[in-house]
């Protein structure tokens, strides 16, 4: 498992994990490893010390991405919100565990100088509640309101400081989705952006498109998340090397 060190996964909250068993040496001495940087699964923002707000999101599609990536033999910093999931067992994965939208942002922030390739599956909340209240509200016969307040857009913000790195970013759209998509495309300065819809949530199967900057649409009707991910690592890859981040 050497080699990993050099991510910058080193996590001074104490989760990070170091997955899989096989040495990887093969990859190392073909030269195509990049550095992918994924996120998965919803994040949650608490209003007490036990309830708090979220996204449906099961992780599958990210912790997809970071297997295929894996496989392909590049080395994988995965930061992931709570998922019901177990994390890929596979060679040069590091598992980073958060819960809030603004811990993923520290941790993504603080690992993509050293990415070659980001990968933003994470559904993350865009609100927080104003302030979160110590031990557990109390139910009172009124109606109680709740100030939220924006989160950060991870994404947004690495679009902002973009260098030398690819950045893939989804969109789930429940109507216009190619229209907005289009305009996060732009607006958050992305490479290549996954649409998808409701009922890809939890589902073992998802009808995806993709667009590429300068690039037509694509349609993958009814495929594993596996071959969804493999697809989002191929042309991650055919993006570096026209970077001139990958060598053939
Ligand atoms: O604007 P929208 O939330 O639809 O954008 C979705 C994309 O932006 C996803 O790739 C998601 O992971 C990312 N995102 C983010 N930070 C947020 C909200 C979304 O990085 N606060």
């Amino acid at each position: 498992m050497r080699g990993l060190n050099g991510f910058g996964c080193r996590s001074a909250d104490g989760n990070r994990r170091l997955l899989g068993g096989q040495s990887g040496r093969a990859h190392i001495r073909t030269g195509r490893r990049l550095r992918f940087l994924v996120t998965a699964g919803p994040t949650r923002e608490f209003l007490d010390d036990v309830r708090f707000f979220s996204n449906a999101s099961s992780g599958r599609m990210g912790y997809a991405v970071a297997a295929a990536a894996s496989r392909a033999g590049h080395e994988v910093c995965l930061v992931s919100g709570p998922t019901a999931i177990e994390p890929p067992r596979v060679a040069f994965l590091t598992f980073v565990a958060i819960e809030s939208a603004r811990e993923m942002a520290r941790a993504v922030t603080s690992r993509a100088a050293r990415s070659n390739v980001v990968v933003m599956t994470a559904a993350v909340a865009d609100y927080r509640p104003a302030h979160r209240i110590r031990g557990k509200i109390k139910k009172g016969p009124g109606t109680l309101v709740v100030k939220l307040v924006r989160n950060p857009d991870i994404l947004a913000g690495l679009g902002r400081r973009k260098g030398n790195r690819i950045l893939v970013g989804f969109a789930l759209e429940a109507s216009r989705g190619r229209a907005r998509a289009e305009r996060k495309l732009a607006a958050k300065n992305l490479d290549l952006i996954v649409l998808d819809s409701p009922a890809t949530i939890g589902a073992e199967r998802a009808t995806v498109e993709m667009l590429a900057r300068d690039g037509e649409w694509e349609t993958h009707r009814g495929l594993s998340k596996r071959r969804v991910g493999e697809i989002i690592v191929k042309k991650s890859e055919a993006l570096a090397e026209a970077a001139g981040l990958l060598r053939r």
